[in-house]
Parts: structure tokens; sequence; C-alpha cells
């Protein structure tokens, strides 16, 4: 099947826009943040994703707000479990609120199914991809993070049920930095033919 002309025009804008993808650190993300309509878009993206057997083996957790608050509580309840100063609570506090909008990503793979769990865990990676393609195509900056604090049982728990598993968190909001210069993506390297 051949595109026509707009066709063929649309689909390299598309292309070009998610070639152009990149992260963008919380530190550098501002208001206005995705609102719940746009949110919303980006998780109907993720169930898009190829999920092996349709288990939908993930969700997500908007934290904006007063959410943040408590996410900020969060991490410098971890910061004093591990010791840190008072300064370097201080720290924990900003790095929780330094993003307008926070989404955690949460794993809900099911060892019990016949779908083996690598699989499983390739469709949360494309669930959280196709979050991350989405807030780019609707012009916000996001990067996703995981780090000690995701595998902290404690911070776990306030996201996940019995056997879910936090991911991490995608950090969202407007760049406050232009477009990071990328190097040129090597498609040839990781592509072969048999
Ligand atoms: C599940 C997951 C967890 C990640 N955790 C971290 C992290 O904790 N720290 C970090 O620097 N990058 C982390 N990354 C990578 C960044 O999100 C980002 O992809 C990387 O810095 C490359 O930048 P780019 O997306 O602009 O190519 C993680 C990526 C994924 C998919």
């Amino acid at each position: 099947m051949s595109l026509d002309a707009n066709a063929s025009e649309r689909a390299e804008a598309a292309l070009r826009l998610l070639a152009s993808r990149h992260s963008v650190g919380p530190k550098h993300l501002g208001e206005p943040a995705p609102s719940d309509e746009h949110l919303r878009q980006a998780f109907a993206a993720a169930l898009r994703a190829p999920d092996h057997g349709k288990l939908i083996p993930f969700r997500f957790v908007v934290v904006r707000d007063d959410g943040l608050e408590r996410l900020a509580e969060l991490f410098v309840d971890y910061g004093r479990r591990c010791g840190k100063s008072e300064e370097e609570l201080a720290l924990e506090r900003t790095r929780a609120k330094q993003a307008p909008v926070v989404i955690a990503v949460v794993a809900r793979p099911n060892p019990m199914h016949e779908v083996p769990l690598h699989e499983q865990w390739m469709a949360v990676g494309g669930a959280l991809t196709n979050v991350l393609n989405a807030l780019h195509f609707m012009g916000f900056g996001a990067k996703m993070l995981s780090g000690r604090r995701a595998a902290d049982a404690k911070i776990a728990a306030a996201f996940c049920g019995a056997g879910e598993q936090l991911v991490g968190w995608i950090s969202a909001g407007t760049a406050r930095v232009p477009p990071r210069a990328r190097g040129t993506d090597n498609a040839d390297a990781i592509a072969s033919k048999f």
C-alpha cells in the first residue's frame, strides 16, 4: 500500500517528532503541567503498547499538588533512614517537588501466567515509552527516573499493592531549557540482515 502525498508528509512529520524525543530532567521542568486530560491521552497511548496476552501488567499513579507534598515527606523520611544531614534532607524535599507532575509507574507482572515474565516486563517498558512519546507529542518535557528511592520498600509500599513493583517515576512539565543537541543516531549499528 502506498501513501498519498498528504499521508506521506504526515508520516514524515510524525517520525521527525518521534525521533526528536529526548528526556528533560525534573529540575528543568515547570508549569504548565500536563492536565488530567493530557495524561488520560498519554495513558491511552500506554494501552497501545504491544502486550502479549493483553495482561496490562502496569498502571500509573498521578502525583500533583498535595501528592507532591506527600512524595516529599516520603523522600525526606528515606533520607532520614539513610542518615542524611538536614541540608541533604532539604534536597530530598526539593527533589520530589521539582516537576509539577510526577507519574509513578507501577508494574504488576503475573508470575503464574503462561506469558513469560520478561515479555510482561517488555510491555511495561513499551507502555512507559508510549507515555513519554505522547507527552513529547503534546509539547511537554518528561523524564523516567528510578534509582534507590524506587527500590526502597517503604516508598514502594506507598504506591504498590501485593505483587506489584514500583518501576520509578515519570516527571513531566514544560521544558524550561531548549531541546538538547543530540548526536546522530546510527540505526545501521543495531540492524542486520538474516
Ligand atoms: C525504567 C527506567 C528507569 C530509569 N532510571 C533512571 C535513573 O534512575 N537515572 C537516570 O539518570 N536515568 C534513568 N533512566 C534513563 C532516562 O530516563 C533517559 O532515558 C536517559 O537519561 C537517556 O536520555 P534520553 O531519554 O534523552 O535519550 C531510566 C530509564 C528507564 C526506562
